[in-house]
């Protein structure tokens, strides 16, 4: 799966992430699993209470990838059609601005993150400190379209000032999002007021979601090499 990728892999500092999201698990709670490296982590740590200390939780996750390992630790899982919300959800994120504004959808799953998140009562994001920007943009944002929208929505985007790329595998296929979707990475533009951007993206006939997570986040748990920050919204 292609990834938009940063540029060291800080996979101590991640883990430290995780392992303290994971104290905030109680037994009992529906869970909502994120997607990426980070969230990954997290869902193996898991994973590893349910199968070896009988941890008892169930979960949604917000991609194929993320459900198929959950369910190899045992962890087992629901819909929205059983129940309507969610405990605690905890996910990555590409970048992490001021009053936890986020860009996520790196991997590509922000449409399933987003409905995920929505749903939660707690939306936890677990990363490490070079995620931490001043002002969203610099990571590619991911927009999720329909299809046969494509060409359309590119000419909205650059309107709005976006550069977009259709996202492709390394042996240059489009890659297809687990609803059967394209993803336009839009790049170009530092964003002074998401909320703006975010209102015309939501705008455009054919964009599906997007990777703005604004006012979604309850908490950050951000670690460095000088130990773990936590910010509240
Ligand atoms: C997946 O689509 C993304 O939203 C991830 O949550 C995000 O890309 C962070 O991933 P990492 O933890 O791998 O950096």
């Amino acid at each position: 799966m292609p990834m938009q990728n940063h540029a060291n892999d800080h996979t101590g500092m991640k883990l430290r992430a995780a392992e303290r999201a994971l104290e905030l698990v109680e037994p009992g709670m529906t869970l909502g699993l994120g997607s990426g490296s980070t969230a990954t982590i997290w869902i193996k740590l898991l994973g590893e209470k349910v199968r070896n200390h009988g941890l008892k939780i169930q979960a949604i996750a917000s991609s194929d990838d993320s459900e198929a390992l959950g369910k190899s630790y045992g962890i087992p899982f629901v819909t929205f059609e059983a129940v309507r919300s969610l405990d605690l959800t905890v996910d990555g994120a590409d970048e992490i601005a001021p009053g936890l504004a986020l860009i996520k959808g790196g991997g590509g799953k922000l449409l399933r993150e987003k409905i995920v998140a929505s749903a939660s009562k707690r939306f936890v994001i677990v990363a490490d400190d070079s995620k931490v920007v001043a002002k969203l943009g610099r990571f590619p944002l991911p927009v999720e379209v329909i299809p046969m929208s494509a060409p359309l929505v590119t000419e909205e985007l650059k309107k709005i000032g976006f550069a977009p790329k259709t996202r492709v595998h390394q042996d240059g296929t489009r890659y297809i999002t687990d609803e059967g979707n394209l993803i336009l990475d839009c790049t170009g533009l530092l964003m002074d007021n998401p909320v703006e951007i975010a209102h015309k993206l939501d705008s455009i006939v054919g964009v599906v979601e997007h990777g703005l997570f604004l006012k979604m986040a309850t908490s950050a748990i951000i670690a460095s090499e000088q130990g773990i920050i936590e910010r509240s919204s």
